[in-house]
């Protein structure tokens, strides 16, 4: 069946934001964020054009992995609120049309879940497989141990049961066991619930490590994640997973589905990611095409998640040492700005030392390249980090409303950072009334994005542009083009593409006033400005530029 219509697909061309509720907006003057605050943004969030909120964990929690340990996967922080806040939240938001997605983090939960502590109570515990345990766990191998700075085995000894229990993560994280059919059913119980409040979908943490190591091994752990999209599709069509997979793209394939795509619906682009990275470090566009030419095309129905920056470290982990390296030096050379020995703490602006035409770029490029764009709460006021909160804590400070800070009335969870990046600096209220502010642009690049699902879904071609330091490719669908273009370095280039098919065409730029040319052979000159970005829309000799726009259906 060729008939897709682009809200059926709504997650391929969605725009998602990614927040954290307790660093977002306090709406009762605790220091923490609450879903009261996040309720009073919605319209901010609507006005910025997200299509797609990504609520990362907000579950009641020890706290001592941010949330990502959680002890009650049926209700709510009560540091951010009730259930009944957070029903008057998505009611806010599917009123202003924003879909809701939120973290699904089951591969652990925390170790004083009731689940796990009645597991560990004794091996004859009605619990105790739940959990993932052993006499003899098979040796560490160090590439196993995902936090290095605070674990050196991935297994635990437990005094009172006298059995070691897996723990991918911290050891306060213990691995629940998929091998049991009872877990199994428990988590989609999970997701039956939240997707009753409104849910259309869940970012799954740790996708790899859920599936593996578990006992009994699954026969085909794959099956699982099918099973998982299946409840999901009974219960509400068009509800999404999208999958943490970091792995090399010819094992990640798998977890869409084998060509069928029928597990996860769209795998966040980490080798993308970690080359777009290595291409702007060395303004040399080949890493970043290298990916975009290897990437295999996702089964129908499924998409790449593309981002720069999340809410984790930066990680590099795809790239050798000398590649690491070269990114360190150029974005973050001091060892505080490190972290894992493969990553760095920072935010995407201050990584480009706040040169706005830069970041700019970078946002465009992300915008532009062929997938669904994922931002993290601030990229769109480029906020900075601050170093001295603790490790990957740096990243996930409070949001910067106004001069003052706006977060809270009160002491804030965490602090914002000082100096250049401080909220007196960079905040929203300065932002909105700055029409060449990075929130405007944000705002420009999401309308554009969104007016041009060929850009999303099309299909792809990476152009030749004889020029090293700049990256374009071409995006057609239903006989529509765009041809972007996004120069690496911060010297002007001209460059010329060669655009087959689109003789005589007139390319219209969506960024700035303008249009260039197609010669009669195909060929079209492009100057390029420093750091420059060019959308632009193709349109026959013969339409008038302004009637050209494909429209989504
Ligand atoms: C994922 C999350 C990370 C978390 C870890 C353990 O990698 O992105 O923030 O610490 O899982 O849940």
């Amino acid at each position: 069946m060729r008939l897709t219509y682009t809200s059926d697909v709504w997650y391929k061309n969605a725009v998602v934001y990614c927040l954290d509720v307790e660093t977002f907006k306090d709406g009762n003057g605790d220091g923490v964020g609450d879903f009261r605050g996040l309720t009073q943004e919605i319209d901010y969030l609507a006005g910025l054009g997200v299509t797609c909120l990504w609520l990362m964990p907000f579950f009641p929690t020890p706290n001592k992995d941010d949330g990502y340990d959680i002890t009650d996967f049926y209700s709510i922080d009560p540091r951010l609120g009730t259930l009944g806040d957070f029903v008057e939240f998505m009611r806010t938001a599917s009123d202003r049309g924003l879909r809701v997605i939120a973290d699904l983090v089951v591969n652990h939960t925390s170790d004083q879940h009731p689940w796990f502590k009645e597991s560990r109570s004794g091996r004859d515990s009605p619990r105790r497989d739940w959990y993932v345990w052993s006499d003899t766990p098979e040796p560490d191998d160090p590439k196993q141990v995902v936090f290095p700075d605070k674990e050196d085995s991935v297994w635990e000894y437990d005094e009172g049961s006298g059995q070691y229990y897996l723990h991918s993560f911290y050891r306060h994280q213990p691995d629940l066991n998929v091998g049991n059919p009872e877990v199994r059913d428990e988590i989609a119980r999970i997701l039956g619930f939240w997707m009753e409040l409104g849910l259309s979908g869940f970012r799954v943490d740790a996708v790899p490590f859920l599936i593996e190591n578990v006992n009994p091994q699954l026969a085909n752990p794959h099956e699982f994640l099918a099973d998982l999209r299946a409840f999901m599709t009974r219960r509400k069509g068009g509800s999404i997973l999208l999958g943490e997979v970091n792995l090399p793209y010819k094992d990640l394939v798998r977890y869409f589905g084998d060509g069928l795509g029928d597990q996860i619906t769209m795998c966040f682009d980490f080798i993308g990611m970690q080359r777009a990275w290595l291409s702007m470090a060395r303004s040399d566009a080949g890493p970043l095409a290298s990916a975009l030419r290897e990437r295999p095309e996702p089964p129908k129905d499924c998409q790449w998640a593309m981002f720069l920056r999340n809410h984790d470290e930066l990680t590099l982990d795809k790239l050798t040492k000398a590649e690491q390296k070269e990114i360190f030096a150029a974005f973050g050379p001091s060892k505080d700005m490190q972290i894992y020995d493969r990553g760095l703490r920072r935010r995407l602006p201050s990584m480009l030392g706040g040169d706005l035409r830069r970041i700019k770029m970078a946002y465009s490029l992300l915008f532009s390249l062929p997938g669904t764009p994922v931002i993290f709460y601030g990229e769109e006021i480029g906020m900075g980090e601050n170093l001295d909160e603790e490790g990957r804590m740096a990243v996930r400070i409070p949001m910067q409303w106004s001069k003052d800070g706006g977060f809270s009335q009160a002491e804030p969870v965490r602090e914002v950072p000082e100096g250049s990046f401080a909220p007196d600096r960079v905040n929203v209220a300065d932002q909105k009334r700055d029409t060449s502010s990075l929130l405007r642009w944000f705002q420009l690049l999401i309308e554009r994005y969104r007016e041009c699902p060929e850009l999303a879904w099309g299909e792809y071609t990476v152009l030749d542009t004889g020029h090293p330091a700049v990256i374009a490719h071409r995006s057609d669908a239903d006989g529509a083009t765009v041809v972007v273009a996004h120069n690496l370095c911060d010297t002007a280039q001209d460059v010329e593409l060669k655009l087959a098919g689109l003789e005589r065409y007139r390319l219209t730029d969506l960024l700035v006033d303008g249009t260039v040319d197609v010669s009669a052979d195909g060929v079209v000159q492009l100057p390029m400005g420093p750091h420059g970005c060019r959308w632009l829309r193709a349109a026959p000799p013969e339409i008038a530029p302004e009637d050209a726009s494909v429209k989504a259906r």
